[in-house]
C-alpha cells in the first residue's frame, strides 16, 4: 500500500512501502525496455534541476515518456525568472499549476521539503545538497534485489565520501530496514554524519567503520562506491587531501566473494578503474538503467492512479 503525496526522504518509507515500489518496478521493467504503454497519457512531469544531472534527470524523462506522459523543463536557472529573484516557493507554486508532479534537485538541504510545502502537486526529491536522494536509494535497492536475489541480511560496504554523499545517507537508512550488515569505509574526515550513524545504531544495525578498503573488499556481498563530492568542499585544499583515496582495480578484487556486486550511483571519477567494467562483479551500468524502471513505478504510484 502506498499513500504518499511526496517522496522527500527514505526516513518516511516503511519496509512495506519500499517493497511495494520494488514490486511495481519489477512489473514495469518491460516498459522501461520499450514495451508500449499509455499509463501516464495526459500527465505532465516538471523537471526543476538547479544542479548538474545526467542520469536522474534523463531517467525521469525517459520513465515519463515511455509511459505515455510528457515532460516540461525549467532549464538552467539563468534562463528562468529565478534569475530575476523569484523565490523557490513562488516558482514551485506556479509550475505546480502546469504539471501533475515536480522533480527537484537543489544544492540546499531541505529545499525539496520546502518545495513540498508550497506545491499543489507531488514533489520528488532528486537530491537536496548533501541531504537525501530517495529515488536513487529505491533504484539501488531494486538493483541489489535483482542482482543478489534478496536484500535481507546482506553484507554491504558503503565506500568513499560518506560525509557529503547524499546517496549513501539515504541508502544506509534504508538498508537498516532489511537487517543488512553495514561497513562504512571512508577517510576519517569524510565519515558518515553522526545523525545517520545514531539512526543505524538505534535500529540495531551492525555497523563497522574503517578507512581501509583492501580487507573489506573480500568480505562483503555489495560494494557501493561513491565519488568524493568535490563541489561540496568549502576548501579545495581539503578536497585535494582526499581525492583519489580509493580505487578499485581487477587486481584488488582477486579474493572477493564470487557473488560480490559493485555498484556506484555514477558519475565515477577514479574510484573504479574502467578495467573493472568487464569483471563479473560490475553492476553500475545496469543500476543506472534500473533508474528508469524504479522512477516509472514512483510516477505511476504518485500520479497514475496507484499501483
Ligand atoms: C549522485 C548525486 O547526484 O548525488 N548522482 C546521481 O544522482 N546518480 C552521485 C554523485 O553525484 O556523486
Amino acid at each position: 500500500m502506498f499513500e504518499k503525496k511526496h517522496v522527500l526522504s527514505m526516513r518516511e518509507f516503511s519496509r512495506e512501502e519500499i517493497d511495494s515500489v520494488l514490486d511495481l518496478a519489477s512489473f514495469l521493467e518491460p516498459y522501461a525496455r520499450g514495451k508500449k504503454s499509455d499509463m501516464l497519457a495526459g500527465k505532465i512531469l516538471a523537471l526543476l534541476f538547479f544542479e548538474p544531472s545526467t542520469r536522474t534527470r534523463m531517467s525521469f524523462e525517459t520513465a515519463m515518456k515511455r509511459l505515455g506522459g510528457a515532460v516540461i523543463n525549467l532549464g538552467p536557472a539563468e534562463g528562468s525568472s529565478i534569475s530575476k529573484g523569484e523565490s523557490l516557493a513562488d516558482t514551485v507554486r506556479v509550475i505546480g499549476g502546469y504539471a501533475d508532479a515536480l522533480v527537484i534537485r537543489h544544492p540546499k538541504e531541505g529545499s525539496a521539503r520546502l518545495a513540498s510545502q508550497f506545491s499543489p502537486v507531488p514533489v520528488l526529491n532528486a537530491g537536496d545538497g548533501a541531504g537525501h536522494h530517495p529515488t536513487q536509494t529505491l533504484l539501488d535497492l531494486y538493483t541489489i534485489k535483482k542482482e543478489q536475489g534478496h536484500i535481507d541480511d546482506l553484507s554491504v560496504a558503503l565506500v568513499g565520501d560518506l560525509k557529503y554523499g547524499r546517496t549513501v545517507h539515504s541508502l544506509a537508512y534504508a538498508l537498516s530496514l532489511y537487517g543488512a550488515d553495514i561497513t562504512l569505509v571512508s577517510p576519517p574526515s569524510l565519515r558518515m554524519p553522526e545523525a545517520i550513524r545514531s539512526d543505524l545504531f538505534s535500529k540495531g544495525t551492525s555497523v563497522r567503520e574503517t578507512n581501509d578498503l583492501s580487507v573489506v573488499v573480500n568480505s562483503v556481498d555489495v560494494l557501493y562506491m561513491t565519488r568524493i563530492q568535490r563541489e561540496r568542499f568549502p576548501d579545495p585544499q581539503e578536497y585535494n587531501k582526499v581525492a583519489r583515496c580509493y580505487r578499485l582495480t581487477p587486481e584488488s578484487l582477486v579474493n572477493a566473494r564470487k557473488n560480490l556486486i559493485i555498484m556506484h550511483p555514477l558519475p565515477r571519477v577514479d574510484e573504479i578503474s574502467p578495467a573493472v567494467d568487464g569483471t563479473p562483479h560490475a553492476r553500475y551500468f545496469q543500476q543506472s538503467f534500473y533508474g528508469v524502471t524504479v522512477r516509472m513505478a514512483l510516477l505511476k504510484m504518485l500520479i497514475g492512479g496507484g499501483a
